[in-house]
């Protein structure tokens, strides 16, 4: 089968919110995937051996997991159309076990795919403009966005037009094919901060200078894992025009000085660490400085034309879209709470954006199975203008739902589970992999991940509760952002047990950025789970009025909550 056949076919308007592939953008995967196929067949037939087959697989999204290959697919700028999300079903239920596991960082991974099926699963994945170049390896991983772009009231320009270019740059840039450690960028339209900017390698937000132009504000050097460190300003006035040249000189440094020879120390949080911010910025704005910045201006042309490849959402203006609003939420207890939780303003006033929890009680933080994604696609298109976001906290967004629609779209996402009233409460867990299925995997992740969910499903209490987040990582390597989330925890290896450590007090975003501290030993997992039962009734005796965990936890500190869990043990 032709898997390209039917584009010319049915793509007839542009998806919204993102770039829609041309005929170079087609024939480029083609020759990519081709080129694949036959690095997988020679592994297949033993003439690679899995050592020398690995640059190969990394360059494809491809990682070799306890159980099978996995395979990890891009989402640029966290944005998918309805044929894109029908797509990712199409895999889920014929290449995979009818499911996939959305990151946080805007990719979606397939964890039971077959070496031998995946040049077909990257044609399939072609077709609906999709591909995994760059989801593994040293390299620059997938640019993320803010969630809410184009929907958000302080955006200042769209970041997604910024994070297309940027993925064009850097697709197979041949200087940064091969930098000493991946590299990881996202680009927020505000001043707001949405991404967690603070860590990133690099971190953009959108200001507006003195005359009321928009610049880009640029974090360098931020990143969890081993040694998670909060990204420092290395320049804030930064021109949109610059944006190219100035990541291009801030990724030269970075590619000259950072470390090849110590896996732990090669980011470039480690360098700057070394360096200093200070001595840092010095070198890369020696590097702008002597580029040619004609040849990398994002002239009104270039912007124009990238802008013009976007379809743009045709919102119309509703008569008493609010007034139907507030009705149904009057009438209905249930929906009411849902759009409390799980709703975001847009800056058009008939329109409304609706985050939709993939923490479903009792499921797997992140999962969504593929008879949900073609649910959601369906609704999508008839209530969103067929575009879906990815968030970075595991869930997804509808950006424009007209307010008078909410209603019957909440009335079926509920039909398929999608509608969890739970976004920003305590069951709303961010959970990596873990020992399920993650071969760096010290411990279970996912268990622990339900067990929390379950104590806690009452939606009165968490409500009670208010704001709060967990995340719980299988090792270091903090891909659930355990150290940044109020409550983290880590699965430890003690003497070839699980265990688990807690840390408290991390918070996520700019201003409050704080890597959490560590609560004390490690505990086995009926211990963290008693644990957080004891850490959340503390916090309910002790919180004044209007505070959330967090507030209490930074008003208290760490000892009495310490106390609370190692007193009696
Ligand atoms: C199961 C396969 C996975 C493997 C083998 C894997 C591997 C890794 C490794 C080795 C690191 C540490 C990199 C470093 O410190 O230099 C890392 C970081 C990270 N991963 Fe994963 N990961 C996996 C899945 C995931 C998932 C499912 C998510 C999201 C839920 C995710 C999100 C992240 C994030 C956010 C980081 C932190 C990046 C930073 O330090 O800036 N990964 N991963
Ligand atoms: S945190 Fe560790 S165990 Fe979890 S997915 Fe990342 S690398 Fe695997």
């Amino acid at each position: 089968m032709n898997h390209f056949s039917h584009i010319s076919d049915s793509n007839t308007s542009k998806a919204i919110g993102r770039y829609n592939y041309n005929d170079v953008d087609f024939e480029f995967l083609t020759e990519r995937i081709n080129q694949f196929r036959s690095q997988i067949k020679r592994r297949l037939n033993g003439e690679l051996t899995e050592d020398e087959f690995k640059p190969f697989r990394l360059m494809n999204g491809v990682y070799l997991q306890l159980n099978s290959y996995m395979l990890r697919v891009a989402i640029p700028y966290g944005t998918l159309s309805s044929k894109m999300l029908r797509g990712l079903a199409y895999i889920a239920r014929y290449y995979d076990r009818g499911y996939g596991h959305f990151t946080t960082r805007q990719n979606i991974q397939f964890h039971w795919t077959k070496l031998e099926e995946v040049p077909d699963i990257l044609t399939y994945l072609a077709s609906v403009e999709l591909h995994t170049i760059q989801t593994s390896g040293n390299c620059i991983r997938n640019i993320t966005s803010d969630e809410f772009a184009g929907v958000a009231q302080d955006e200042i320009l769209d970041p997604r037009i910024y994070a297309e270019i940027m993925r064009q740059w850097s697709t197979l840039h041949p200087e940064f094919s091969f930098l000493p450690r991946k590299f990881k960028i996202a680009i927020s339209g505000s001043s707001n901060d949405r991404i967690a900017v603070c860590f990133y390698d690099i971190g953009i937000l959108t200001c507006l200078n003195k005359q009321n132009k928009p610049v880009f504000e640029i974090w360098v050097g931020g990143g969890l894992g081993r040694i998670p460190i909060k990204g420092k300003i290395i320049r804030n006035d930064l021109p949109p025009e610059h944006l190219l040249a100035y990541l291009e000189a801030i990724i030269r440094v970075y590619n000259l000085h950072g470390s090849r020879n110590n896996l732990y120390k090669s980011r470039i949080k480690i360098l700057i660490e070394n360096l200093g911010i200070d001595n840092y910025r010095e070198q890369v704005e020696k590097e702008f400085q002597a580029m040619d910045l004609d040849q990398y201006r994002l002239s009104n042309d270039i912007m124009t034309s990238i802008q013009e490849n976007f379809g743009q959402p045709n919102l119309v203006d509703v008569p008493n879209a609010s007034e139907t609003l507030k009705k149904h939420r009057q009438e209905n207890q249930a929906f009411n709470q849902w759009v409390n939780h799980n709703s975001y303003p847009h800056f058009h006033k008939d329109y409304i954006a609706t985050i939709i929890s993939l923490k479903n009680i009792g499921e797997t933080p992140g999962d969504m199975t593929a008879d949900q994604m073609d649910a959601l696609a369906d609704l999508a298109e008839e209530y969103s203008l067929g575009e879906i976001r990815v968030t970075h906290l595991q869930n997804l967004v509808l950006g424009h739902v007209r307010k008078d629609q909410l209603y019957v779209l909440w009335q079926a996402l509920q039909k398929h589970h999608l509608a969890v009233p739970n976004q920003g409460l305590i069951t709303d867990i961010v959970c990596c992999p873990g020992l399920d299925y993650c071969a760096l995997a010290n411990a279970r992740s996912i268990s622990i991940a339900k067990k929390i969910m379950s104590l806690f499903q009452d939606i009165h209490l968490q409500e009670k509760i208010g704001p709060l987040n967990i995340g719980v990582d299988g090792c270091i390597n903090s891909c659930a952002h355990h150290h940044i989330m109020n409550i983290g925890v880590l699965g430890v290896n003690k003497k070839g047990e699980e265990f688990y450590q807690i840390k408290l007090g991390g918070f996520s975003y700019k201003n409050n950025a704080t890597i959490g501290s560590i609560l004390g030993a490690a505990l086995t997992m009926e211990e963290v789970i008693e644990a957080i039962r004891k850490l959340i009734n503390f916090y309910l005796e002790q919180r004044q009025k209007n505070e959330y965990f967090i507030d209490t936890f930074n008003r208290l500190g760490i000892n009495p909550f310490k106390e609370i869990v190692y007193a009696s043990a």
